[in-house]
């Protein structure tokens, strides 16, 4: 899964599994003793670039993710293949993991491998571990910002836990996930997007803040609105850089400005006064930071606010402030995502639009009125096409329950 190959093959949403099992007939043979699996991706709808400045984030859920097939094999060999990446199979010893990543997309799937075996031996339940053979796939487009990696981690984790019979929680397959990235992958990611994925529920929006973990749910109203996602297809190989080092200039801001505010246990908590008192302690870049994240925080508070007294047209408008933000401070857009929340903006019927993910190409979520959606993708493929000469996808999903088990 090469981030800047974007794809244009994907599985329609229809039949996925039933296609996903006939991949896997042509990898490892009969689908006898198969299991599969399916994690969601998610979009953010508010708390931009929040999670690991422990503020608080709104994301749901999409009916897009991955798919894993999965049986259990008599000797201790893993093999894992994916229908996203020619012909290629990763094979492993069971009882000789391997130590340190390769760089390739086999990294996420091993890494949570290693982390449900600790699990397994911490449970005392080692010898329940087994060979496996692994089909990844799925209908998501990888390096969009629509978490590709945490849909494959939580589903990874899910499917090892069901097929060794671990037992595990929801959240320990969650942590699993969580884990995996942070310290085998190597990405200073934030909590959200496994806990998006793994608590996901259908017509809601998982309001987790990100300070001490504690999460609710909050109604979408989707008989009266559509989420849409509008994809660039830009994607950008030095994204993770970039983004260890948005993390890394968050770092700064708050271990300058937590000596002037003692009582900030996270940039989150640094008052807007605290910031413009000190600003001129912080380098140029970390200040730009800061402007977008303690602000961000406010705006995501008041979308939350807007939602519950039933104006989206309120909670819309902040998507608008973030994109902006994410644009002018925190340096984490294209020309091509800003024309698409440009369009979006004088675009009948669209509420909101702001970039999701990370940022650096990948796509724009979209908050639109239930019967809009047609006008509005037309007007954006026009603005985007006639500026690009090429085509952005744009897709309205639903939103989807959560990571299981699935019947074929
Ligand atoms: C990426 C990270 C998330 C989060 C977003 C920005 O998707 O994986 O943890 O930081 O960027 O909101």
């Amino acid at each position: 899964m090469s981030p800047d190959r974007p794809e244009t093959n994907l599985p329609a949403v229809d039949q996925p599994a039933e296609l996903h099992i006939r991949e896997w007939e042509q990898v490892f043979g009969s689908r006898a003793g198969v299991r599969l699996f399916f994690a969601p991706g998610r979009i953010n709808l508010m708390g931009a670039h929040l999670d690991y400045n422990g503020g608080p984030v709104m994301p749901t859920a999409i009916d897009r993710g991955t798919f894993l097939a999965v049986r259990r094999r008599s000797d201790r060999r893993i093999v894992f293949a994916s229908t996203l990446e020619e012909a290629e199979r990763v094979e492993f010893d069971l009882d000789r993991l391997p130590e340190s990543r390769s760089g390739r997309w086999s990294d996420y799937p091993l890494g949570v491998l290693i982390e449900m075996s600790t699990i397994a031996s911490a449970r005392g339940r080692d010898e329940q571990r087994s060979g496996l053979d692994v089909l990844f796939g799925g209908n998501l487009p990888v390096g969009a910002g629509l978490s590709s990696s945490a849909s494959i981690c939580v589903g990874t984790a899910l499917a090892l836990d069901a097929t060794w019979e671990l037992g595990a929680e929801r959240m320990d397959l969650v942590e699993a996930a969580l884990r995996a990235e942070r310290h085998f992958v190597g990405v200073q990611c934030g909590i959200m997007d496994p806990y998006a994925v793994g608590l996901a529920r259908a017509n809601s929006l998982l309001w987790l803040d990100c300070k001490d973990r504690t999460w609710s749910f909050l109604p979408l109203d989707t008989h009266r609105l559509a989420i849409g996602v509008a994809d660039t297809l830009v994607r950008r190989e030095l994204a993770q850089g970039a983004f260890n080092e948005r993390v890394a200039q968050c770092r700064e801001a708050f271990e300058v400005l937590s000596r002037r505010q003692t009582d900030a246990l996270c940039l989150r908590d640094v008052r807007f006064e605290t910031l413009a008192t000190y600003q001129h302690e912080l380098s140029d870049a970390s200040a730009k930071r800061a402007h977008h994240v303690i602000p961000e925080v406010a705006r995501t508070f008041a979308a939350r606010d807007a939602l519950l007294r039933g104006d989206s047209a309120g909670f819309g408008a902040q998507m608008f402030r973030t994109h902006a933000s994410l644009r002018d401070l925190f340096d984490v857009s294209v020309p091509e995502l800003d024309n698409l929340v440009d369009s979006a903006a004088g675009a009948e019927g669209c509420l909101g639009a702001r970039l999701t993910g990370a940022g650096f190409g990948g796509c724009v979520v979209l908050l639109v009125q239930k019967g809009s959606e047609a006008g509005v993708s037309a007007r954006l493929a026009e603005d985007f096409t006639r500026r690009f000469g090429r085509a952005p996808r744009i897709d309205f999903y639903g939103g989807d329950p959560g990571p299981r088990e699935i019947d074929f």
